[in-house]
């Protein structure tokens, strides 16, 4: 299979660089610029993609490489600080600017294999304080912008071409295009990467890492846990042992669902912990929703490394850990922008091998077609997000068993109207809330003080903001009505038109 590396050099979009690559149908791997020149040699790339980084290249303690990388005869493409650093390494001079291009700015590109059906006028996304101020010999410039005299540069003989632009970013206009021309013009590769690759690739790695050892994976029932268990399922068969603590906060048969779909679709060990009662008992008299969360956190963790510890595995651990996951928590040379706490920490009395995390360089969207690929059913694959404390931070007020079956009730039939209705894939999240109100209504002859559910549905790209979605008042009308009618304790529905901000998605 044609492989194009993507030689780190600490920028925050490397992994994406990879992804526009996959997504051209080529396989792109990334490695820190530490690797060994040999190894570059051996793996027979295609090509090889220098990535963008924080530093400035005449700083000596920046990330560099041997220059001898310029004359193995693979085509090369430097972005940003790559960029720079090819135009360093090849004796020209880079400064810093006098003026540092941030955000989106107009290129004039010229004619160049890179540049195939790019117009000569775009706009391309910037971030930058240094530029090249004299080009190498046997280089020339073939991209300009107001500010950036060799805002792109090439050397046709050797196959080297360098953007000071990010092409990897979709506000870069013709940014996928440069990388394709790259791909397919430059490095002339076929285009032979299909997600099956992927599959057939890290199922094999993981059986070559693991041998003969077992692995355990903490299985949630979302979409990343699910995938990975497919995966080791399909490498390791039963030496996987999946755990799932059920703590009775999932939507209705949703528990079931789980156990059903993994222990009927796949090969493994499965060990399902009912422990709702005891979640229950904790709960017991909590109304605050910090400690409500607190509380269901801190038992889930309980649960589960207790159940880890009887196990007594001491082969590797798995999680199905994204890469979205990996870049906020600092990857490679990136500068941290956040933790992220989607990665669990080891307890100090647990040993394990080591830990694995065979979805580490997918984004989510990715992960998903692997999941259909891997034949695990729709609902999981495309499954909405779910808070971790679960219907926990939809109940309002106290916890008990009746409200949870309550709200698991309303919340099915909403869920039963939308897939009818063909509204499921056009919001972006949609529940019940048991809104901890009690009202006064009519059934009958007979004067009825039940509980008021509320209904929220939003749309959104980042769930960092939200609107709350403009379903029609008809398909609102019958889920009012079948939930007052089924779902015994609800009286009265009301639906939430608060967008984010000010509200959150969810109540709590
Ligand atoms: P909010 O309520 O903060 O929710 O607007 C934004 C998105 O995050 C989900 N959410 C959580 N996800 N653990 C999670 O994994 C949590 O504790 C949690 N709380 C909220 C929420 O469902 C929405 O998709």
């Amino acid at each position: 299979m044609e492989k194009i590396l993507v030689l780190d050099f600490g920028g925050q979009y490397n992994q994406l660089i990879a992804r526009r690559v996959r997504d051209n149908g080529v396989y792109a791997e990334i490695l820190p610029y530490t690797v060994p020149m040999e190894t570059i040699k051996k793996n027979g790339y295609k090509g090889i993609i220098f990535t963008g980084g924080p530093n400035s290249v005449f700083d000596m303690s920046s990330p560099h490489y041997a220059k001898e990388i310029l004359d193995l005869d693979i085509p090369i493409l430097g972005i940003c600080y790559g960029c720079q650093l090819i135009a360093w390494m090849a004796g020209g001079v880079v400064e810093t600017a006098p003026v540092s291009e941030y955000g989106k700015i107009e290129l004039t590109a010229k004619n160049s294999p890179v540049f195939k059906d790019v117009p000569e006028k775009s706009i391309v996304w910037m971030s930058h304080t240094d530029r090249i101020a004299q080009l190498p010999q046997g280089f020339e410039g073939i991209g300009l912008t107001e500010d950036c005299p060799y805002a792109a540069m090439q050397n046709t003989d050797k196959k080297i071409y360098a953007v000071q632009f990010h092409p990897e970013v979709t506000h870069s206009e013709y940014g996928n295009a440069v990388l394709r021309n790259f791909l397919y013009e430059v490095c002339r590769c076929r285009g032979d990467w299909q997600m099956d690759n992927f599959i057939e690739i890290t199922v094999e790695k993981l059986r070559k890492q693991i041998g003969d050892k077992n692995v355990i994976l903490g299985l949630s029932g979302g979409v990343d846990s699910s995938v990975a268990a497919g995966l080791l399922s399909k490498a390791v068969g039963k030496q996987l042992t999946c755990v799932f603590v059920d703590h009775g906060l999932m939507r209705k048969d949703e528990g079931d669902f789980v156990e059903n779909t993994f222990t009927s679709l796949f090969d493994m060990n499965f060990v399902r912990v009912n422990c709702r009662t005891q979640f229950l008992d904790k709960l017991r008299n909590v109304t605050e929703p910090e400690q409500k969360r607190k509380i269901i956190g801190t038992e889930f963790f309980n649960v589960f490394w207790n159940e880890i510890r009887k196990q007594n595995n001491k082969g590797y651990f798995a999680q199905g850990t994204i890469y979205p996951d990996c870049i906020e928590s600092g990857k490679g040379d990136a500068d941290v922008i956040k933790t992220h706490h989607n990665r669990v920490n080891l307890p100090k009395d647990v040993f394990f091998l080591d830990v694995i995390e065979p979805l580490a360089d997918l984004f989510k969207d990715e992960v998903r077609k692997v999941g259909e690929k891997l034949g695990i059913p729709k609902e999981l694959v495309w499954r909405q997000p779910f808070p971790g404390p679960g219907l926990g931070v939809r109940i309002i007020g106290e916890i008990t068993a009746e409200k949870i079956s309550i709200l698991q009730n309303a919340d099915w039939v909403l869920r039963d109207e939308m897939a009818k209705n063909g509204y499921e894939k056009e919001l972006s999240q949609f529940f019940c809330v048991l809104t901890g109100v009690k009202t006064v209504g009519v059934m009958g002859d007979h004067r009825t003080y039940e509980n008021l559910v509320a209904v929220r549905a939003v749309t959104t790209d980042d769930f960092m903001t939200a609107d709350w979605a403009r379903i029609p008042y008809d398909i609102l009308a019958r889920v009012s009505n079948r939930i007052t009618n089924e779902v015994k304790g609800v009286n009265r529905v009301v639906y939430d038109i608060t967008s984010k901000p000010p509200g959150t998605v969810e109540w709590e």
